[in-house]
C-alpha cells in the first residue's frame, strides 16, 4: 500500500499535500487532542517492579545505591511493601534475594529454604495469588566468586562451566515453582538456560510456570548500583564470556529465536535505554513475542542523581524515558520507578 502511494506521489509525501494545507502543529496545540493522538501509551499495568529480600536482616535496610527502595527481611514490612504497590497499580513483582551464607556451588539457590523460596511462600500466605511473582534465577548473589555459573581455570583463562551452570538453574527454578511463584526469570546468559528449565519444570508438573528469560542481555556498566546492592560483582574476572557484546544489534534477535524455540513465554532485552534499537529490532522480528525491557539500576540512578542536583526534572525525565521504551517496543517495563511512575499516572500528571 504505502510503496503504491509512494509511486503515485513522486513528493514521497503520500498525496497528503504540503504547507500551509499540512500543519502536523493542529494535533499539538490541546493537551488532549495529544493524548487522543499519542501513539504510545503507559499503564502501571505494564510495570514489574524489582523487589530485594534479604536473609537474617532484622528490619527493612535503605538502599544508598538505588534510593527509595529497601532490601526486606522475610516478614511483615515486605507483604506491606507488595500490598501497599498493589494498592497502587502495580501488580507485577521481579523478587531478587541474597542468602546468608554462600558458597561456591551458590547451592541456598535451590534450597527448599532459601531466601528467594521463603519470601515466595510468604507472599502466598499472606496476600495470596494477586501478586504475580517473578523470582531472578542466578547464581552471582549466591556464590563465593560472585559469577552467574560455575569457573573453572583454563589455559585460556577463567572459564563458565555453561552446562553446569543451566543444571543449578533447572534446579532453581524448580525450588521456586514448589514455593509458589508464576514465573522463573533466568539472568545468566547461560546457553540453553531456557530449555533446561523448561524440561525440569515440565517433570517436575509445573508446566503452567512461566519463564521470562532476560534473552539479550548486555554486559553492560549500568548494572553498577544492583551489583553494589547484591554485592554481586564478579571477585575476578568480567561476565564478558556470557553476556551480550554491546556493540551487536542482531545477534540480540539469535538470542531471542533460540531462547522462544526453548519455550520463553516473555523475552528480555537489558538495559533499556543504550538498547531501544534492539527492543525496536525485536519486535519488529518477532512482533507475537511479549517482549519486556528491563530500565536498570545505573539508568535509574543517573535519573536521581541528575534531578538531586537539579539538573533535570525529575518526574518528566522519567516519563519520558519510560515512554520511550514503550515506543521503541517494550510491552513490559521492569522498573525501579514503577510505584512513582504509577502515581504520577493515576493522578494524571503527564507532562506531554
Ligand atoms: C544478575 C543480574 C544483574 C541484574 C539483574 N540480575 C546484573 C549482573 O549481570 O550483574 C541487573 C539489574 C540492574 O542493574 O538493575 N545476573
Amino acid at each position: 500500500m504505502v510503496e503504491a502511494a509512494q509511486r503515485f506521489n513522486s513528493s514521497g509525501l503520500w498525496g497528503l499535500g504540503s504547507f500551509p494545507v499540512v500543519r502536523p502543529r493542529r494535533l499539538r496545540l490541546h493537551r488532549y487532542v495529544r493524548g487522543l493522538v499519542a501513539e504510545a501509551s503507559l499503564d502501571p499495568s505494564r510495570f514489574i517492579l524489582p523487589v530485594f529480600v534479604e536473609e537474617g536482616l532484622k528490619a527493612p535496610r535503605p538502599l544508598a545505591s538505588l534510593p527509595g527502595h529497601m532490601k526486606y527481611p522475610l516478614d511483615g514490612s515486605l507483604v506491606e511493601y507488595v500490598s501497599k504497590a498493589l494498592e497502587e497499580g502495580v501488580r507485577a513483582f521481579l523478587l531478587f534475594a541474597s542468602p546468608s551464607l554462600r558458597d561456591f556451588r551458590g547451592s541456598k539457590a535451590w534450597d527448599p529454604h532459601g531466601p528467594a523460596q521463603e519470601a515466595v511462600r510468604l507472599l502466598r500466605r499472606e496476600l495470596g495469588w494477586e501478586p504475580v511473582v517473578f523470582a531472578d534465577v542466578c547464581l552471582c548473589g549466591y556464590t563465593e566468586h560472585g559469577h552467574c555459573g560455575y569457573p573453572r581455570e583454563t589455559p585460556r583463562g577463567v572459564m563458565i562451566e555453561n552446562d553446569a551452570s543451566i543444571d543449578a538453574y533447572a534446579r532453581t527454578a524448580v525450588s521456586l515453582a514448589e514455593a509458589g511463584v508464576d514465573f522463573v526469570a533466568p539472568s545468566g546468559m547461560m546457553d540453553g538456560q531456557v530449555a533446561a528449565i523448561r524440561r525440569a519444570l515440565d517433570e517436575a508438573g509445573y508446566s503452567e510456570v512461566g519463564i521470562m528469560s532476560y534473552s539479550a542481555k548486555y554486559a553492560s556498566s549500568f548494572y553498577g548500583p544492583f551489583r553494589d546492592v547484591m554485592d554481586s560483582s564478579p571477585r575476578f574476572g568480567d561476565r564478558r564470556s556470557y553476556q551480550m557484546d554491546p556493540r551487536n544489534r542482531m545477534e540480540a534477535l539469535k538470542e531471542v529465536a533460540l531462547d522462544l524455540q526453548e519455550g520463553a513465554d516473555i523475552v528480555m532485552v537489558k538495559p533499556a535505554l543504550s538498547y531501544l534499537d534492539v527492543i525496536s529490532e525485536i519486535k519488529k522480528a518477532f512482533p507475537w513475542a511479549p517482549l519486556a525491557a528491563y530500565n536498570v539500576s545505573g539508568e535509574y540512578l543517573m535519573v536521581k542523581a541528575a534531578a538531586e542536583r537539579g539538573y533535570v526534572d525529575h518526574d518528566s525525565l522519567m516519563l519520558e524515558i519510560l515512554y520511550s521504551i514503550r515506543r521503541a517496543g517494550a510491552d513490559i517495563v521492569i522498573t525501579y520507578h514503577a510505584l512513582e511512575a504509577a502515581r504520577l499516572l493515576r493522578e494524571g500528571r503527564v507532562p506531554f
